[in-house]
This record gives C-alpha cells, sequence and structure tokens, in this order.
C-alpha cells in the first residue's frame, strides 16, 4: 500500500530515488567488472556448456571459497604442534558453523583437484592449445601443480593420524625425485621427520606463499585467455558467419546458474558429510596401510611394481610430455573439435579400452607373477626393478601411439588423443587400486 503511494508520488512529482541511484552504480560497476574478464560479445556456439562443461569457471569459483573459508579458518586454527589437534576439535565443537566451514573447505578443496584435472582433459580433448594458446596450457599446468601442493600442505595441518602419516609417506615420495628430490624433502621437512618445524613450513606455505603466487598466476592464466582471442572455436569456413550474443545477459545467467547449482551442492554435502578428523597424531603408531592423499595414491601404486627411481622418474617424463604438448602437436586446423575427428574418437575409445583392461591385468600379475629382480639374480635393483620396466613401459607407450596411427590410419594429433586417453584414464585405475583394492601392508585386497 506504502509502496504504491510511492510510486504514485513519484510518478507525479520529481522525487530522488536513493536507492536506485545506488542501485544502478553498483550494477555499472558489476558490469565493469564482468566486461574484464569477459569480452563484450561472445559466439554464441562458445556458450555452449557441453563445450567447457563450466570446468575453468567452476575451479575458479571453488578457488574463491577456498580463500574465503581459509581465511575463516585462520581465526581459530593454531599451527603448534600441541594446538593444532584440539584448535580444529574446538573449532568443531565450541565455534558456531564452525565445523561446516571446515567441511566447505575439505570438500572445496578435494573437489578443485578433479575440477582442475577435468578441465584440463576438456582443454586437451577439444585442442585448445593450439593456436597461440599453448603458453597458456603451460600457465594452466603451473596452475594444476599449485593446487596439488595447496592440497597436500593443507593436509597435514589437522595434525591427525590421517594427516601425520599420509604428509610422511608424501614427503618419504618426494626424497625419490632425482637430484632435487632430497633438498625439497629436507625443506619441507624442516628436521629428520615430520615435526613441529614440519607443520610451520606447511602453514606458512599454504596460508602465504601458495595463494600469493595462485592469485598471481591464476588472474594471468584469465588474461591470457582474453589475449589468446577468448575461448577457442572451430576454425571458420569462408564466408561462414558467427552469431554472436551480449556477454551481459547470456553468458553472466549462465555462469551464475552453474555457480549458485555448485555452491548449494557443496554446502549441502557438506552439512552431510564432515570433514575426517582422527585421532591425535602419533608417531609411534603409524597405521597398516599407511597411504598417501588420494591423488598421489597412483603414484603410490606405481611405487608397489618399480624401483622408487623408474617411480619418480616415468610421471615426470609424462608430465613433461602432457605439458610439452603443444609445442609438439602444431596442426591447428582441428581445434574446437571434441577428440579432433571421428577418428579421434576412435583412438579415444581405443586408448580408453586399453587402460581399463590393461592396467588391471598388469597390476595383478606383478603382484602374483612377475617377478624380475627375482629372474635375474645378481643384477642390481635400480636396473631391474627400474630402468628395465621403465624402459619397457615408455616402448608400450610408443607401441600405442604407433599401433593407433597404423590401425586406424590416424593423423599425429588424433594419435596423440589415443595416447593421452591412455595415460588419464590409466591414472584414474591406478588411483581407484590405491584408494579402495590396496589393504594392510598394501597388499591387494577385495573391497566388497
Ligand atoms: C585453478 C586452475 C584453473 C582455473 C581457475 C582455470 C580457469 C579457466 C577458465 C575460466 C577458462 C575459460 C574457459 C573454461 O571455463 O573452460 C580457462 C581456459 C583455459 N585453460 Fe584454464 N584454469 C585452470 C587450470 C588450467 C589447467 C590445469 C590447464 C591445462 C593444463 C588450463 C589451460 C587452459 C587453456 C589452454 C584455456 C583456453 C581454453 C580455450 O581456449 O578453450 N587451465 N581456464
Amino acid at each position: 500500500m506504502l509502496d504504491n503511494l510511492r510510486l504514485w508520488i513519484r510518478g507525479r512529482l520529481y522525487v530522488p530515488d536513493k536507492g536506485a541511484d545506488e542501485r544502478s552504480r553498483m550494477r555499472l560497476v558489476a558490469n565493469n567488472l564482468i566486461l574484464h574478464l569477459h569480452p563484450t560479445r561472445v559466439p554464441a556456439s562458445a556458450l555452449r556448456f557441453t563445450y567447457t562443461w563450466g570446468l575453468g569457471g567452476i575451479s575458479a569459483l571453488l578457488a574463491v571459497v577456498l580463500i574465503a573459508t581459509g581465511i575463516l579458518l585462520m581465526f581459530r586454527y593454531d599451527a603448534s604442534v600441541e594446538h593444532a589437534y584440539t584448535s580444529i576439535q574446538l573449532l568443531e565443537t565450541e565455534v558456531m558453523f564452525g565445523s561446516l566451514v571446515r567441511a566447505v573447505h575439505h570438500w572445496a578443496a578435494n573437489l578443485l583437484i578433479i575440477t582442475v584435472f577435468l578441465h584440463m582433459v576438456r582443454v586437451f580433448y577439444t585442442g585448445s592449445y593450439k593456436k597461440g594458446r599453448g603458453f597458456n596450457w603451460l600457465v594452466g599446468i603451473f596452475l594444476l601443480l599449485l593446487v596439488v601442493t595447496f592440497n597436500f600442505t593443507g593436509y597435514l595441518l589437522p595434525w591427525d593420524q590421517l594427516a601425520y602419516w599420509a604428509i610422511t609417506v608424501g614427503t618419504s615420495l618426494l626424497g625419490y625425485v632425482p637430484v632435487v628430490g632430497n633438498v625439497i624433502s629436507g625443506f619441507l621437512l624442516g628436521g629428520p621427520e615430520v615435526g613441529q618445524a614440519t607443520l610451520r613450513n606447511f602453514y606458512a606455505i599454504h596460508v602465504a606463499l601458495l595463494p600469493a603466487i595462485f592469485i598471481f598466476v591464476m588472474s594471468y592464466h584469465f588474461w591470457r585467455i582474453r589475449k589468446d582471442g577468448n575461448i577457442s572455436q572451430p576454425e571458420r569456413r569462408a564466408g561462414e558467419r558467427v552469431a554472436r550474443l551480449t556477454t551481459i545477459p547470456h553468458l553472466v545467467q549462465r555462469e551464475f546458474a552453474v555457480a549458485s547449482v555448485v555452491i548449494t551442492g557443496l554446502f549441502l554435502w557438506a552439512m552431510f558429510v564432515p570433514a575426517p578428523l582422527e585421532e591425535l597424531a602419533n608417531p609411534a603408531r603409524p597405521p597398516n596401510p599407511a597411504k598417501a592423499a588420494w591423488y598421489f595414491l597412483g603414484l603410490q601404486e606405481l611405487l608397489l611394481h618399480m624401483h622408487p627411481l623408474a617411480a619418480m622418474i616415468l610421471p615426470g617424463l609424462i608430465l613433461a610430455g602432457i605439458a610439452l604438448v603443444p609445442y609438439w602437436d602444431r596442426s591447428d586446423e582441428d581445434i574446437g573439435i571434441y577428440f579432433r575427428s571421428a577418428t579421434g574418437q576412435k583412438a579415444a575409445l581405443i586408448g580408453t579400452g586399453l587402460a581399463v583392461v590393461l592396467v588391471p591385468v598388469l597390476v595383478v600379475l606383478d603382484e602374483w607373477w612377475i617377478d624380475v629382480p627375482g629372474w635375474l639374480p645378481g643384477w642390481p635393483t635400480w636396473l631391474s626393478n627400474g630402468l628395465i620396466p621403465l624402459a619397457m613401459t615408455l616402448a608400450g607407450l610408443a607401441a600405442i601411439y604407433t599401433g593407433i596411427r597404423r590401425h586406424l590410419r590416424s593423423n599425429h594429433s588424433e594419435a596423440l588423443v589415443g595416447l593421452f586417453s591412455f595415460l588419464v584414464v590409466s591414472l584414474v585405475v591406478m588411483t581407484i587400486i590405491g584408494v579402495f583394492f590396496r589393504g594392510p601392508n598394501m597388499a591387494l585386497v577385495w573391497p566388497f
């Protein structure tokens, strides 16, 4: 009633509406901010959700959630061996919404690893590292490593059994990295074993060093996307016209919808599934099995089959190969097309199928039958169980690549799609084996 009267008066007289002025100024600022991140118009096809799956944006959103909840956690967390665990317990029991804030931080961090990984997979499959986007691909790989380091350093902070032993295993894995491994793990540990110095180092890296680097690199990643001509699109045929839509409201509406679903889902999940907290860390009582964090279990699985030297060189070579892919796949006519072509789709299926069958078979064979060091007594294990299986694996990867090229008559880029699929699915399968199928003494077990 009163509102109607006000509107009626405003229709007849000029009554300045301070609220409306304020709102339009805020809208102007918001639009300005959005148009700093996005171009004013985008190709209609770039708005298709199933092109990007919103994964880059979701990762950025999760990063913001992590920074916000991380700041809240800092008010109560105490980075000392004596008080870290109790400060978490107090946060969970005495602080209003403390348990929720911690759970949101925990699950967002885990989800971020998955979304960033899937974003990388989508960028690869659409060939979006082509046409001048190679450097941003490299920046992305650096972001992926930063996200893993964020998770790794955060893992220790609750100072419970899970944290203590996962980091003990994790830093010992680091020690196997040739040349720099011991220096890095020594620096992180700050002493002979995980202790007060480690907790202090991890905390400083987690809350100060990494956020500063991450915010800078992520901003650069966004700036580069615009500089490289915005997100990739298939090549236009001669004379073909591209329909363009305005960013506001078309793109922003979609981003808002995705963000609302992600935030709602995350909060609901966090309300019902609290972040884990086991008993206080006890250096004298290692759990059996002592497992690394889930995203390192693929690596830990590799260590069960190969000498540490090979188990570190192999993922290092694969990571370097993936990071440098824009420099050894230079064709760019298939940019923006999922799997490059129908042949590329077949290559992806072959790579996936091979990984799903070969990896479990090899794991089982190696557990009960393959024993190269036993077959070659007197040979040093770094050779019999290290360089020999490493050379065989690299030869296997080369065979997959050449097999796809010959069998499908594919081009280089399509064969890389097959090889990449094999590597990505192998990592997923090995991680699943590490999480569910490894029991006491890391022996294979049936989980159901
Ligand atoms: C926290 C990590 C990351 C964030 C927040 C992020 C964010 C984004 C966003 C918002 C986009 C726009 C398109 C989209 O939503 O897919 C994008 C595009 C891109 N990202 Fe990322 N990204 C991250 C990590 C990575 C990684 C790990 C890679 C690859 C190794 C990568 C490589 C690229 C490339 C090459 C583009 C351009 C894609 C195109 O033109 O279609 N990014 N990123």
